[in-house]
């Protein structure tokens, strides 16, 4: 079978590609948490106009009722309702087939994702307790910073409630195989609907790692071009946090991109076969770390295979092995964050 890789979603428009088409649409609840914010409200906005989305559930701890408002009256199927502050969660949450959760501060100019850290890491043991009681067989998908740690304290958190499953936890990093897609076919004047560039690792500063080797279709790069392109995707979110000058990270291409990965969940919960992305789950991939970044494919229950790498150049090896010290620190944190509390 052919691999589709990132599900339907192209570089086209997501309505227009999605309306061309009419598969069958079973009941679908997502909820967003953090749904008020930068990436929550576009993020809201693309689920609005998802085809296999019935239902889009938006909570946060403030200004969210006005953002439902406004989204309830684009005439597109999905039924938007609104929740606001911790004793209104269980309600959004009862009955989500996929949680996304942006929720969360985000980076300012001089920060790396792990300063992040103290703030967001409570925040999504918070929401994730709330996910583990009230719908504990849904699909979790984090866009919450950092990446690297947050995931790991999701799955401490739903382990300790006796309700983990680890084909059910995702990190999203669509963004970064977004960013790469993108860069790689601008500069290699490919068609950029059908470049696709697998994004390994994780999604901070040097786990980031793009396996250029292995972009479709195949394409060559000089060592300087391979080293460039690799540090100008690694790169990607802090010259948006620093074009943003204080205001916020990215939030648009970020909200693109979780939709992507939101699109391709769906295929795949409803059965959708060869739906492929790039995201950070549990994985025994890699033997020095527990949860890493490569291409999953996603089907009925979530994460059907985590796919292995296939072959790295002599670049990519030694980026690799550079960079695990740091992702598995950056995992440790999250861990312990639950095991041993501070
Ligand atoms: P933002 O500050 O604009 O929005 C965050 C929202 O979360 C706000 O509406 C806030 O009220 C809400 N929030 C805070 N605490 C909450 C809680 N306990 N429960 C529910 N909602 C809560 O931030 P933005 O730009 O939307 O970024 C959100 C997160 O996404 C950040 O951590 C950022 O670093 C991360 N991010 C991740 C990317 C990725 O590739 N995975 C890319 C870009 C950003």
């Amino acid at each position: 079978a052919t691999q589709r890789v990132g599900g339907r979603v192209s570089a086209a428009p997501i309505v227009s590609r999605v309306s061309r088409r009419s598969l069958r649409c079973e009941a679908r609840k997502v909820a967003l948490l953090g749904a008020a914010g930068g990436i929550g409200q576009p993020l809201a906005l693309l689920l609005k106009m998802n085809k296999f989305a019935t239902e889009l559930a938006l909570y946060d701890i403030a200004n969210v009722v006005g953002v439902a408002a406004d989204l309830s009256h684009c005439n597109t199927p999905v039924e938007v309702t609104a929740y606001t502050g911790p004793e209104e969660l269980g309600a959004c949450l009862k009955g989500a087939d996929l949680v996304v959760i942006p929720a969360g501060v985000p980076r300012k100019p001089g920060m790396t994702r792990d300063d992040l850290f103290n703030t967001n890491a409570g925040i999504v043991q918070a929401l994730i307790q709330a996910v583990g009681k009230h719908c504990p067989q849904a699909v979790i998908e984090i866009i919450t910073n950092p990446v690297n740690s947050t995931v790991p304290i999701a799955a401490e958190t739903l382990k300790s409630m006796g309700v983990y499953d680890p084909k059910k936890l995702i990190g999203v990093t669509s963004l970064d195989i977004v960013r790469a897609n993108t860069f790689v076919s601008k500069e290699k004047g490919l068609d950029m609907k059908d470049t696709d560039v697998p994004v390994i690792g994780g999604h901070a500063g040097a786990t980031i790692l793009p396996l250029l080797s292995q972009t479709t279709p195949p394409t060559s790069f000089t060592d300087a071009e391979k080293k460039a392109m690799t540090e100008k995707i690694q790169n990607a979110g802090t010259v948006v946090v620093e074009a943003k000058a204080g205001k916020g990270s990215a939030t648009l291409s970020m909200a693109y991109a979780a939709a992507r990965m939101a699109e391709s969940t769906l295929l795949g919960l409803n059965g959708e076969p060869n739906i492929y992305e790039c995201a950070f789950v549990q994985s025994d991939v890699v033997a020095e770390v527990p949860f890493f970044a490569s291409k999953v494919l996603l089907g009925p229950h979530g994460v059907a295979k985590v796919m292995g790498l296939g072959e790295l150049d002599a670049f990519e090896q030694a980026a690799l092995a550079s960079m695990l010290p740091q992702l598995k620190a950056e995992i440790q944190k999250g861990l312990d964050f639950v095991k041993n509390p501070p």
